[in-house]
């Protein structure tokens, strides 16, 4: 990772991070004793991969996002981005290349919008025009006006704003990995459903890697291409894709953490083209519409309070595909339940 020369233009792809038996433990000031606040974390999170970290407070998240850009050392155990130990990179070096979004976002007060964007580039040397041109690039890709927030304070700004400007600060140099710890846990739930839905269009279009701290397990299923569950103690319970955390909970914990309504959930992870649909009924032009990638839960939604129990899949160009039934819905919850593969009707 030191060898790249930044900025990398266009979808160049993220970095991958591993961690290896890593612990840290902290000696507490009250009483000197030892606290364990990472326990023998090891994972892989793969290129251009959502890795979320989930888990009650305290279970040691904030701390294992920390060791990346080390901000925390580990006391045993290694971290490798693209395959090369940490500890080679200068600390200074090495933040410079991981952009890092916090809860209270930290936009520095007495800086405009486009002061605090361009904070990194400026470190960099980029020249004037160059770090000018980026700034309202990036004021722009996370949804907002340059013209009318380049020269506003932060206190001039919405909680949601403000954790946008935080976002593209982080991005201003395309860094191959971000750091997120809880960054939409500040804002109202409509806006963070907004942040959340704009972040995974970015990051999809940009293909970085993400390592993503959350305690919302809601939040976690839907970001997160793997889904690391932390319990106390700082160990790891589980490490895989959502669907499969709630297909396979690993052991109880996880199956708690998860919770009771685990198969709502797990419809918000299928597309409605895994369903079997109907291909022989038809329905009237008022039925609810859905292409087949719509998640089986707003499908759910979309069909109980229709008087068709039912809606049409359309592809893109507007071909019917066939009947989405809430029987064929019924069919995979049961399957599931049972652990038999859902039964396909075409
Ligand atoms: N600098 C520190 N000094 C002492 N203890 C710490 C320090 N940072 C974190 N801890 C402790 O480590 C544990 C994990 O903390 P943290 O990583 O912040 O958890 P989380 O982000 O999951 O809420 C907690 O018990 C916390 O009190
Ligand atoms: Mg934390």
């Amino acid at each position: 990772m030191t060898g790249r020369v930044y900025p990398r233009n266009g979808a160049t792809g993220g970095a991958s991070v591993e961690f290896r038996h890593v612990s840290k433990q902290f000696e507490s000031q009250r009483n000197g004793a030892t606290v364990a606040a990472v326990n023998d974390l090891s994972f892989t999170v793969q290129p251009g991969e959502i890795c979320v970290l989930v888990g009650p407070s305290g279970c040691g998240k904030t701390t294992s996002l920390k060791m990346v850009n080390r901000l925390v050392e580990p006391t045993s155990g290694t971290i490798l981005i693209d395959g090369e130990d940490i500890r080679k990179i200068d600390p200074v070096t090495l933040r410079r290349q991981i952009g890092y979004v916090i809860q209270q976002v930290g936009l520095f007060p007495h800086r405009t919008v486009a002061e605090n964007v361009a904070t990194v580039p400026e470190l960099l040397g980029w020249p004037r025009e160059r770090i000018r041109k980026r700034v309202d690039e990036l004021i722009a890709l996370v949804g907002l006006d340059p013209a009318s927030y380049r020269n506003r304070y932060p206190a001039q700004l919405s909680g949601g704003e403000r954790q946008r400007i935080g976002v593209a600060r982080a991005m201003a140099v395309e860094p191959p990995l971000m750091l997120m710890d809880e960054p939409f846990g500040a804002v109202d739930p409509l806006v963070r459903e907004r942040l959340q839905d704009e972040f995974l269009d970015l990051q999809h279009r940009l293909g970085i890697t993400v390592l993503f701290v959350t305690h919302d397990i809601d939040e976690a299923i839907k970001l997160g291409t793997k889904v690391a569950v932390f319990e106390r103690g700082g160990r790891l319970a589980q490490f895989s894709p959502p669907a499969e955390l709630l297909m396979q909970p690993a052991n109880d914990y996880v199956a708690r953490f998860v919770g009771a309504d685990r198969a709502l959930k797990r419809l918000a992870v299928m597309q409605v083209r895994e369903l079997g649909l109907d291909r022989t009924r038809t329905l009237p032009e008022d039925a609810p519409t859905f292409t087949p990638e719509t998640n089986v839960r707003d499908v759910l939604a979309a069909i109980l309070p229709s008087p068709y129990q039912a809606g049409v899949v359309r592809t893109a160009e507007g071909q019917p595909l066939g009947v989405v039934t809430l029987a064929a819905i019924g069919d995979v919850l049961r399957a599931q339940a049972s652990g038999a593969p859902p039964r396909r009707t075409e």
